[in-house]
C-alpha cells in the first residue's frame, strides 16, 4: 500500500463547540488504484485530503506513506517527501495569475536545486494534456477544462507515486468532466495511486473504489 492511514479524526471549534470534520477514517491505497470519496459539501473531504497529504495535522491517528509515517519526520522531510512523491491537484483554481501556463507548471520544482530538467519534462507532459499551445499563454485565457489541465500538469511534473485530486471536476461541463476523469484513470492505470473527492457520484465510474463521506465518517472501511 502507498498510503494507509489509521483512525484520523480532526477536531475544529466553532464557536463554543468543538465538532469532528473527520471522523475516525481508516483508509488504504495501492499503487495502480484510483479511489473516490464522494460525499456533500461540508461533509469533510478536503479536510481529510489535507491531512493524508501531510499539509493538516489531525487531531489523532496515524499516516504511512510510501513507507513513512508522518508522525516520524520532522517538518522539511516531510516537504521533500512530498514534493518527491506526491502530487495534490487542489480543490478550485490554483493556478497563479501573473505566470504562464509553462511557469505555473514548473514552478514549484523550481525550488528544488536538482531539477534542472523541468522544461524538457513539462512539454511532454502539456502535449499529453493537450495544452502545449497554450505554454506561453496567461490563466487569463484559458477555459476552466484548460486551467484544470494547468493543475492536473502541476501535480504530473514529479511522476507521483500519489495523486491526490480534490473536486477535479467540480466547475466543468459534462464533456470536459470526462475527459479529466479518463486522464485521472490512465494515470491510475500507469501505476500510480490516485484519490479523489467528488459530490460526484458519476465520478465513481472510473473508480475502483468509492466511498460515501458524511458527517466526516467514511460509509465503508476497506480491511487491511
Ligand atoms: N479551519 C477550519 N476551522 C473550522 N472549521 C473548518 C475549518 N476547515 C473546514 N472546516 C469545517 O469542516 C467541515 C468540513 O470542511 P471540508 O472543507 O473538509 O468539507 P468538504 O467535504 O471538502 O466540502 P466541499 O464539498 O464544499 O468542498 C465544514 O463544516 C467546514 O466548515
Ligand atoms: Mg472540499
Amino acid at each position: 500500500m502507498i498510503l494507509q492511514a489509521w483512525g484520523i479524526k480532526k477536531e475544529y471549534r466553532r464557536g463554543n463547540n468543538t465538532f469532528l470534520a473527520v471522523d475516525d477514517v481508516s483508509l488504504a491505497i495501492a499503487e495502480g488504484e484510483m479511489v473516490c470519496i464522494a460525499g456533500p459539501s461540508g461533509s469533510g473531504k478536503s479536510t481529510l485530503l489535507n491531512i493524508l497529504a501531510g499539509l493538516l495535522s489531525p487531531s489523532a491517528g496515524r499516516i504511512s506513506f510510501a513507507g513513512q509515517c508522518y508522525d516520524s519526520l520532522g517538518d522539511e522531510e516531510l516537504c521533500r517527501l512530498r514534493a518527491s512523491s506526491l502530487g495534490y491537484i487542489m480543490q478550485g483554481r490554483s493556478v497563479l495569475p501573473n505566470f504562464t501556463v509553462l511557469e505555473n507548471v514548473i514552478l514549484p520544482r523550481s525550488f528544488f536545486k536538482h531539477e534542472d530538467q523541468t522544461d524538457a519534462k513539462a512539454f511532454p507532459l502539456l502535449e499529453r494534456l493537450g495544452i502545449s499551445h497554450l505554454a506561453a499563454q496567461y490563466p487569463s485565457s484559458l477555459s476552466g477544462g484548460e486551467l484544470r489541465r494547468v493543475s492536473i500538469a502541476r501535480a504530473l511534473l514529479i511522476s507521483p507515486r500519489l495523486l491526490i485530486a480534490d473536486e477535479p471536476t467540480g466547475d466543468l461541463d459534462e464533456e470536459n468532466s470526462a475527459g479529466i476523469m479518463r486522464l485521472l484513470a490512465s494515470i491510475a492505470q500507469n501505476g500510480a495511486a490516485v484519490l479523489l473527492a467528488s459530490h460526484d457520484l458519476s465520478a465513481n465510474a472510473c473508480c475502483h473504489r468509492t466511498y460515501g463521506m458524511k458527517a466526516g465518517r467514511l460509509g465503508s472501511k476497506p480491511r487491511f
